[in-house]
């Protein structure tokens, strides 16, 4: 039997298959036509513990449209570690399906899912959210050409999920980044060691004041407390600063402006920066299904 690819995070994927994920998903967004049979005969598990309304859907639909099945499990019906064991599940769903898309609390279950010789794609972490990221490159690539090393792009708020797979993927592509955080919520110091292991000349530059933001292309932020998360008025105080505002566009001179959703409006993003000109966030939305659908035709196919 060959060895399954995975994708439970960013790191699971080199610079190079990045860069042909992107690829195939532009053509795959041109000429969906071309890739109906990607996924046929295969059918697909999407064991979620937490909620979602982008990824189940573009995950749904973009396996329909590659010819596969999708199979949609809340996470509280199958019990993963409480009605039976994580490996156990996995063991069970690798009699039936091709490949299992998962989002979990910690990313130590995406690693107890890999073991039963199917692919686990990582559908958000306490870690990563490897298909955000892919999504969010599409789209500036789109917005801005192709060549990510000449952008500047800025990541205010929590150092989060979303935040550090934006560190990975912008490392691999040679993106640079500026990740800007309270210290008290910023990335772990894990993912900046994997940083400058993996990507010796990455130019992912941490910075603690948005007042030292320079000049940028783009601005990004996600919510201030995520899924799991305990409400916290004091870690919400702590960000403020790190608003997605008007002020703040006018001074970096940024020309999109991201957000992975679901926001929440008046605390990491206003309004007028949601709805306004320079808003590309539904396209990141929208491109999460075609590069999920990328990553799956190569998970399976490759690059053919
Ligand atoms: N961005 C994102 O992953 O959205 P959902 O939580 O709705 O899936
Ligand atoms: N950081 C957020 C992302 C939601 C898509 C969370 O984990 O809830």
């Amino acid at each position: 039997m060959t060895k399954p690819k995975h994708c439970l995070s960013l790191l699971d994927l080199d610079a190079s298959t990045i860069q042909q994920c992107l690829q195939l998903a532009q053509q795959i967004k041109a000429n969906p036509e071309a890739y109906v049979h990607s996924l046929e005969g295969k059918s697909i598990a999407l064991l979620f513990e937490k909620p979602s309304l982008r990824t189940r859907v573009s995950f749904e639909v973009g396996i329909h449209q590659l010819g596969g099945h999708a199979v949609y499990l809340d996470a509280n019906m199958v019990g993963p570690g409480q009605r039976e064991s994580v490996q156990d599940i996995a063991a069970n769903l690798a009699c039936w399906t091709h490949a299992i898309v998962a989002r979990v609390f910690q990313h130590d279950t995406l690693q107890q899912l890999s073991t039963a010789g199917i692919s686990v794609v990582n559908a958000l972490c306490d870690i990563h959210h490897p298909c955000q990221t892919l999504a969010d490159l599409l789209t500036l690539q789109e917005v801005f050409g192709e060549d990510l090393s000449v952008l500047k792009v800025a990541y205010l708020g929590d150092g989060n999920n979303v935040c550090q797979s934006l560190m990975l993927g912008a490392a691999a592509l040679n993106m640079p980044l500026q990740v800007v955080t309270p210290k008290t919520y910023g990335p772990s110091k894990q993912i900046m060691q994997t940083l400058d292991e993996t990507f010796k000349n990455h130019q992912v530059t941490l910075l603690n004041d948005p007042a030292q933001l320079g000049p940028v292309d783009a601005l990004y932020t996600d919510t201030w407390i995520s899924m799991g998360e305990q409400d916290s008025a004091e870690k919400k105080q702590y960000l403020q600063p790190f608003q997605l505002n008007q002020q703040l566009l006018e001074a970096s001179g940024a020309t999109a402006v991201m957000h992975c959703l679901p926001a929440h409006r008046g605390d990491e993003i206003t309004d007028e920066l949601m709805d306004g000109e320079h808003s590309v966030i539904l396209r990141q939305a929208e491109n999460r299904m075609h590069a999920q659908k990328a990553l799956l035709h190569y998970l399976f196919n490759g690059f053919v």
